[in-house]
């Protein structure tokens, strides 16, 4: 393990039977709060950025805002977020999803991606893939191409990368941990 692994490793907290038993939720607030913790995380995700020529970086509501916005200010690249339905004013694209129990719906503002814009993907954590796999549907739907998605966490067991293999349609999937 590297230097920087470690040090991300470190700083997540592993939470028993939350938010319900048998989940063992991945707590990054310690390395949020720990700010050369949090500057090594921007300073590699901006790296990914860098490596994929993205020209955008969306942010997935609501985790990956706290870590996307500072990589788009980092790489010096615009921000876009996708948000939870119902929260964004203007035009919009919306995309719904399935969840274990029911679904979800995300939404961008449809003037926010056009084509030729290449998007970063920003989350803190792919676990089942279905959270990312409609947020691609959706920068694809707005005309853009996808450079690449960037998680800080991947939960290998659940096999999120597989799912995504076909919308991702060759563009890399980057994940700093992979548990
Ligand atoms: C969590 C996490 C990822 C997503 C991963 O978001 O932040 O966005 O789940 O799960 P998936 O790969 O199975 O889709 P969640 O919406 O639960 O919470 P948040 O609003 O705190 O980001
Ligand atoms: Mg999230």
């Amino acid at each position: 393990m590297t230097d920087i692994e470690e040090l991300l490793l470190s700083r997540i907290r592993d939470v028993a039977d939350y938010p319900e038993p048998g989940v063992m939720f991945k707590d990054i607030t310690p390395l949020l709060a720990d700010p050369a913790a949090f500057t090594a995380l921007t300073d590699a995700l901006a790296a990914v950025a860098a490596s994929t020529g993205a020209t955008k970086v969306v942010g997935l509501e609501a985790r990956g805002f706290i870590l996307g916005a500072p990589v788009a200010v980092r790489a010096g690249l615009g921000f876009i977020p996708v948000r939870k339905a119902g929260k964004l004013p203007g035009a919009t694209l919306s995309q719904a999803y399935d969840l274990e129990y029911g679904s979800a719906e995300i939404e961008v503002h449809a003037e926010d991606l056009s084509s030729g814009d290449r998007v970063l993907i920003v989350d803190d954590v792919l676990a089942t893939g279905g959270t990312a796999e409609a947020s691609i549907e959706l920068i694809r739907r707005a005309g853009a191409e996808v450079a690449g998605l960037t998680v800080l966490m991947e939960l290998g067991f659940l096999g999120g990368r597989a799912r995504l293999e076909p919308a991702l349609a060759g563009a890399p999937l980057e994940a700093l941990l992979v548990v």
